[in-house]
């Protein structure tokens, strides 16, 4: 069973505002790309294609060379323009340079947090055969759809919404008919989607939150102390 692991880190963490690329922010002096990397090797992945910021390649080469470990791989290239173009890039990656590659998860820089139990069910539901497999949690608060004025619309039945996380898991060549079939999507899984290929969920975990602005970074700094306690 090939596992790869793309992890997507090229962005730019605007809304972070911390001055350099959200995956290099540190956290207890570790990089938030170094953790969810960490995460991904201790849940059993052997190969893990980073999408560096393009400026920031060699940086991420050094940060992340130590994690290599014995069966294990850390391969760094520049990522793109678009969160999906990064994957996009790692995929091709993948599928060129690591043969044997069946299983392909996608999993952010940015859910630094992430349990290896969340990557290990993702993993097992692809390996018991289903095509796409997505960690999630249920919605704790109401949601509304508006229109663009802002007028409420309809009000969605709480209990069939969902809240997705990443490692998203597919079938390597499910997700290579994705990249490849010119539809857009916010997510992996929503490519897959629309291709009509079933997507399975599996449990997500709160510390598997993304972090995107600094009040996030602040919940991630009280994650590790309440850990460390
Ligand atoms: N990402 C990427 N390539 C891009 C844009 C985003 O690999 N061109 C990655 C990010 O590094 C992150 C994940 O996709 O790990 C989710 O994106 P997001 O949380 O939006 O991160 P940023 O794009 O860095 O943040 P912002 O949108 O605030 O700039
Ligand atoms: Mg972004």
């Amino acid at each position: 069973m090939g596992v790869v692991a793309l992890v997507p880190a090229a962005g730019r963490g605007e809304r972070l505002g911390y001055g350099m690329p959200k995956a290099l922010v540190p956290v207890d002096g570790v990089p938030l790309l170094v953790r969810a990397v960490r995460g991904l090797l201790e849940a059993g992945v052997r190969h893990v294609v980073i999408a560096a910021p393009p400026s920031d390649v060699a940086t991420v080469n050094t940060v992340t060379a130590p994690l290599a470990q014995a069966g294990g791989a850390v391969h760094v290239l520049p990522g793109g323009a678009e969160r999906s173009d990064s994957v996009r890039l790692a995929l091709e990656h993948a599928v060129r340079e690591i043969p044997g590659t069946t299983i392909v998860l996608v999993h952010d820089a940015a859910r630094a947090f992430t349990p290896p139990e969340v990557v290990r069910a993702v993993i097992d539901a692809v390996a018991a055969g289903h095509p796409a497999v997505i960690p999630v949690l249920p919605v704790t608060d109401t949601v509304k759809r508006v229109d663009p004025e802002g007028v409420v619309i309809d009000t969605p039945d709480r209990a069939s919404l969902r809240v997705v996380q990443t490692p998203q898991g597919f079938d390597a060549a499910v997700l290579l008919r994705a990249h490849g079939s010119g539809l857009h999507a916010t997510d992996d899984a929503g490519l897959v989607e629309r291709m009509g290929v079933p997507v399975v969920t599996v449990p997500g975990h709160q510390d598997a939150m993304k972090i995107t602005t600094k009040f996030d970074l602040a919940v991630a700094e009280a994650l590790l102390v309440g850990s460390a306690a």
